[in-house]
Parts: C-alpha cells; sequence; structure tokens
C-alpha cells in the first residue's frame, strides 16, 4: 500500500519535544515500510502556536502568521527525519518525482492558507496514495464537541460531505485548523481518498488502523 500520515505538531511537540513519542512513532514507521511506501507530513504543533502567538502582537498579516507556523512544521518535520535516520528523505515541499524514492518521504507545510493536513492530502493525489492517515491528539470525529457535551458520540464512519459541514463551524485560522482543514477535505472529496482520523499516541491503534482491524477512530469515505 501507499501511505501519506499527516501527524499533527501536537504529538511530536505537545508542550515540550515529545523524544519518547518520535522514537517510537520513527520504529513503527521503520516497521511499516517493509511492506508499504510511506510518506509523512509533520505539523507545527505547540512551537508554530506559540511564535504565531507572539507575531500577533506585531502583525495583522495572515500570510506572515501561517508563515511562522510553516517554519515550525520544518523543525518537527526534520527532526521526525533526524530520528528515521537513513531510511528518511526530508523534503522541501514534495512534488511527484521527490515522492518516487525507495525511502520514508518526510515533510512539513508549503504556502499559507491552509495546514499541513492539506499537504498530506495534496501529496496522497501525487502518490495515488491508498490511504492517508491523520493522526493527532483527538480520537477522531465528534458528532458534537465533546469538550461542550462529554457524551458526544465518536462517529466511526462519515462521508467526506458530512466531514465538510461539520468543520464548516470550527475555525481555519493560522495555528488553528480544528479536526482537519477545510482544502484537505475537498481534496479528499474529490479524489475519493480513504482517510482515518484518529489520536496518534496510541500507537497499538494506529498499526490496527493501518492493517484494516478494527480501531478507534473515524474513517472517512
Ligand atoms: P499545522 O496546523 O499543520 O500544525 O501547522 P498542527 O497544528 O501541528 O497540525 P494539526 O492540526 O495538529 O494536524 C501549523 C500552522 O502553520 C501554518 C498554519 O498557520 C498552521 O496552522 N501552515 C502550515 C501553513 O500556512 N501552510 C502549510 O502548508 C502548513
Amino acid at each position: 500500500m501507499k501511505i501519506v500520515f499527516s501527524v499533527g505538531g501536537s504529538l511530536v511537540c505537545p508542550e515540550e519535544i515529545d523524544i519518547r513519542f518520535i522514537e517510537r512513532f520513527c520504529s513503527l514507521l521503520k516497521q511499516l515500510s517493509l511492506k508499504h511506501k510511506i510518506a509523512v507530513v509533520v505539523g507545527g504543533g505547540r512551537l508554530a502556536r506559540k511564535y504565531i502567538q507572539a507575531a500577533r502582537k506585531f502583525t495583522r498579516s495572515r500570510d506572515m502568521l501561517d508563515y511562522f507556523g510553516i517554519k515550525a512544521t520544518y523543525l518537527n518535520a526534520m527532526l521526525l527525519s533526524a530520528a528515521l535516520g537513513n531510511k528518511a528523505e526530508y523534503v522541501w515541499n514534495a512534488s511527484k518525482p521527490d515522492l518516487r524514492t525507495r525511502k520514508i518521504v518526510v515533510t512539513g507545510g508549503t504556502t499559507p492558507g491552509h495546514s499541513t493536513d492539506a499537504v498530506a492530502a495534496e501529496i496522497a493525489v501525487m502518490m495515488k496514495a491508498d490511504l492517508l492517515v491523520n493522526a493527532s491528539n483527538i480520537k477522531g470525529v465528534y458528532e458534537e464537541d465533546p469538550r461542550k457535551n462529554p457524551k458526544a458520540r465518536l462517529l466511526k464512519k462519515i462521508t467526506a460531505k458530512e466531514l465538510s459541514a461539520i468543520i464548516s463551524k470550527l475555525p481555519q485560522t493560522p495555528g488553528k485548523y480544528a479536526l482537519i482543514d477545510k482544502l484537505a477535505v475537498n481534496t479528499i472529496k474529490k479524489h475519493k481518498i480513504k482517510t482515518l482520523i484518529l489520536d496518534g499516541r496510541n500507537l497499538g491503534n494506529l498499526k490496527k488502523a493501518v492493517e484494516g482491524k478494527r480501531f478507534t477512530g473515524t474513517i472517512i469515505n
């Protein structure tokens, strides 16, 4: 299979850099790469939000705020790539030829106006991926915001159209593309990319999801 992972920076850098997560995740990636072609897009996490928050004091340029976020994604992606050693190839703004390598492609953000989820969806199109896995620190898509309603149900399966309706009510601003960004969902919808949204901190669950076994999270198709 060809698999693209969109890894939330919230996993790599929740408050401080999570070395333990990076080690465990990279070990799983290496294992999966023996059977599958893999690309990983890494988000900016806390680092992005810190810089965006500080920069808001000095600028109202949305593009500039996004660039601060993009730079943070580079750092997280390079760190993950370093942890993968010679199994990885860090690329900046991946194009089709970059994706032909046998190594695990690791990259971050590209241009302002969206999040790394949209980059991952675009890479999935370029690679003709079988699966896009969106791993962050939430269990999946809920029928309602679980912070507001702790009894909200986790949705096991929804269509990209239903997901569009859910995220239309959520913030889409620099540093805060809640759940998944609109552009990513449009790409998933247009190209019919099978997508899973799950909590990447549970690597056993993530492995099951990739292997097509029962897992906790949401399937978009
Ligand atoms: P992300 O929003 O992708 O990181 O990038 P994250 O918050 O770690 O991701 P998730 O939501 O947990 O998956 C951080 C910020 O960098 C800018 C945006 O402002 C984004 O919120 N960015 C990132 C871009 O403008 N373009 C990109 O291609 C990527």
